[in-house]
């Protein structure tokens, strides 16, 4: 299963953009699985030679406590958007002038990030990378969204001076590629070639659909799989799916095997080639037809024999853009197969997933049981998926857990154990001995316990 802790980016795409602007700071379509909740968890004690310093960003309009501490007031909103539109080109001009070409800047440190060329099985660097400016072409569309049309011009002849296609030795991950950069190109030619945006840009030629042509033709070649009509979790773009380690090819998630359709559908309809759309469409009946009784769909296949090797299911990490993509597709092309899939699938949540503050808790997909007692921090993107499907009140309800946890913790936790019980007898499930990775950084079982404790602290509810 893919592991990925770095999406604390932002992520937006054309079609996230019927979600109000703030909304986009909590909203992501990862579907890997995530670490143990300690993986954020501040330990290291700063001395002299702190490199924080560089970090010098100050809200512009505001402090933070008259910044957060009112309710959704229209002045306040317009506050927070001023804020987030402060807080991305704070972040933009810094990639751009201290880490372009590279993909990231690391945001501490302020240099440079590219994948690790020395362990080619590092996911969790090289499932989000790959050597392509991916901060560049991942936020064409977000400098569009800010309406900042000589940001977003510069921003694509970047593009155009730096790329002519992706024949890149780099290994990547089918779905960050697609999502962030075929996904990034495609909106981005949008905005420059349809004068409804207000983002034309004269004299465009329609280079980024050319280059998102071209990296559409490296991503489906993970179609090639041999033994199943699952897709290859990940390609070289420079010499296909074949070459990588086994250990890079054994797994997909839900999500990253359903994840592709949008995208692809979009790639089709623009270049008039259907194989994108087409596959991505036959995957995504396939797998709906692996669905239990319930309608439910577990989270992990097996690439060799296309089955699922996992019973458990719910709404975040692995599983999340599984119904994010089912309706969107459904909205963006006017499909009512897919529309059917998404009614029946959100339907057997809200039957069996649900719970009674209307979040979705993990659960078996054959019996409904629950398996887990936490929640993690992808499975806050589905109330914006609730607000696109219309249905308000359940929205409204997931959503207040999200900002009740944000308010408490100042950000929301990686993964949130919301049964205090249970995390003070942690690691007594555990039948094997510590080891590491299982203590957060830096502490002892003692802190720890507390620190899970603390995590885990109840909600007061209205
Ligand atoms: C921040 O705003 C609050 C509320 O308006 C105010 O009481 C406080 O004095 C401000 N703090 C600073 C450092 O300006
Ligand atoms: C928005 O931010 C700018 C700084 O970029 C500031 O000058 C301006 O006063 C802010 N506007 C509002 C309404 O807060
Ligand atoms: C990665 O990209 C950088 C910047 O474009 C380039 O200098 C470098 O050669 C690339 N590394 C590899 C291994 O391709
Ligand atoms: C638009 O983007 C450009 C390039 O990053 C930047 O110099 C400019 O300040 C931005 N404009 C606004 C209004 O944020």
């Amino acid at each position: 299963m893919p592991r990925n802790h770095h999406r604390n980016h932002l992520n937006l795409n054309l079609i996230s953009l019927s979600l109000f602007l703030l909304s986009t700071l909590l909203i992501s379509t990862t579907p890997s699985a995530q670490a143990s909740i300690f993986h954020r968890t501040p330990t290291r004690h700063h001395n002299r030679h702190t490199p924080y310093h560089t970090y010098n960003y100050k809200s512009a309009n505001t402090n933070d406590t008259e910044l957060f501490s009112s309710t959704f007031t229209s002045t306040h909103l317009l506050q927070l958007r001023n804020e987030t539109a402060n807080l991305f080109q704070y972040a933009w001009s810094n990639y751009l002038t201290k880490g372009f070409p590279y993909d990231e800047i690391k945001p501490i440190q302020c240099k440079p990030n590219q994948p690790d060329f020395e362990d080619i099985e590092n996911k969790v660097r090289n499932d989000v990378m790959g050597n392509y400016s991916v901060t560049l072409i991942d936020n064409l569309d977000t400098l569009a969204i800010m309406r900042n049309h000589t940001g977003f011009k510069e921003a694509v002849e970047l593009v155009r001076s730096t790329y002519t296609d992706f024949a890149i030795d780099t290994n990547v991950q089918v779905f960050e590629a697609n999502i962030r950069v075929l996904g990034g190109l495609l909106s981005a030619h949008l905005y420059a070639s349809d004068d409804r945006f207000g983002m034309v840009i004269d004299g465009y030629d329609g280079f980024l659909l050319r280059l998102a042509y071209d990296m559409g033709q490296r991503l489906i070649l993970a179609f090639g799989n041999p033994d199943s009509d699952i897709p290859y979790p990940r390609v070289n773009l420079k010499n296909g799916p074949s070459g990588l380690p086994d250990s890079l090819m054994n797994a997909q998630c839900t999500a990253g095997v359903t994840s592709l359709i949008l995208e692809f559908g979009l790639l089709s309809r623009l270049s008039g080639d259907s194989i994108f759309e087409d596959v991505t469409k036959d995957i995504g009946r396939k797998v709906w037809g692996m669905r239990s009784k319930l309608n439910l769909l577990p989270m992990t296949i097996d690439i060799r024999s296309g089955q699922h090797v996992d019973k458990f299911t719910g709404v975040g990490a692995s599983i999340d853009s599984f119904y994010e993509y089912l309706l969107k597709y459904a909205v963006l092309f006017n499909d009512d197969e897919f529309m059917t899939m998404w009614h029946d699938s959100y339907r057997a949540l809200l039957t069996h997933s649900q719970d009674s503050f209307g979040s979705f808790l993990n659960i078996h997909v054959a019996t409904g049981v629950q398996v887990t007692e936490w929640i993690d921090s992808l499975a806050a993107f589905f109330p914006g998926l609730q607000v696109l499907a219309g249905d308000i009140p359940n929205a409204q309800l997931n959503h207040l857990l999200t900002l009740k946890l944000w308010n408490y913790y100042g950000s929301v936790p990686e993964r949130w154990n919301f049964d205090g019980q249970r995390s003070l007898r942690f690691f007594q499930h555990l039948d094997r001995p510590y080891r590491e990775g299982d203590l957060a950084d830096g502490f002892d079982k003692e802190t720890t316990d507390q620190l899970l404790f603390k995590n885990s602290i109840g909600l007061e509810w209205p």
